[in-house]
């Protein structure tokens, strides 16, 4: 278990100076909190993301990317793992953000974006903070201040995926 969850309450309030004073239960919304590590986490806990991807990581090498990262950030719905960042860097001047992930869900609550800026936050002393991203996204990056650059080329095999 990550060490800053909370759980989700349940309880039981009496409205002082009522006649019927019958207790009422009020189940309120899980908080969504985040952690900086992987610690805890367990193979299963990452079924339900890479969602439309031809061919997915199993599970327990979704795991191991977090694990290998330099830096994630990780989110949670009670106990629940809902999303998740990660960025590898060398720790001097550069670095790169491979993966983030939210689960459908929990998409459009502003989870994606604090894991960002947690990220972001960990990445601090870097002079480049690179990222992947479809034109779709450009909008959701740029909110982070950062902006399209004119080139950039990649190698993709899908082979390797496993
Ligand atoms: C991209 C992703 C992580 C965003 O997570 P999220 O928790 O929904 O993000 P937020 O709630 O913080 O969204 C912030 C804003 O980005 C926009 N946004 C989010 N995902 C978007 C997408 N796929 N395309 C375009 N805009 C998107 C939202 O509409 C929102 O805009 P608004 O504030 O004007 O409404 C999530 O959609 C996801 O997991 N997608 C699949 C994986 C993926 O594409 N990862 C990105 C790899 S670079």
């Amino acid at each position: 278990m990550i060490g800053d969850q909370r759980e989700r309450s349940q309880r039981s309030f009496r409205i002082a100076g009522a006649a019927d004073c019958r207790p009422i239960t009020v189940r309120s919304k899980a908080v969504v909190t985040y952690a900086d590590t992987a610690d805890g986490v367990s193979p299963s806990d990452l079924d339900g993301f890479f969602v439309g991807w031809p061919s997915a990581p199993t599970r327990e090498r979704r795991l191991s990317l977090l694990q290998q990262s330099d830096a994630v950030a990780l989110a949670f719905d009670g106990a629940s793992l809902v999303g998740f960042a990660t960025a590898i860097s060398d720790g001097v001047l550069a670095g790169f953000i491979p993966f983030l992930e939210v689960l459908p869900e929990h998409q459009g609550q502003g989870i994606g974006s604090r894991l960002i800026e947690r990220l972001l936050g960990q990445l601090d002393d870097l002079y480049m903070v690179d990222v992947v991203c479809d034109a779709a996204l450009e909008r959701f990056y740029a909110r982070f201040g950062f902006t399209t650059l004119d080139r950039g080329m990649g190698l993709r095999r899908r082979d390797r995926i496993r």
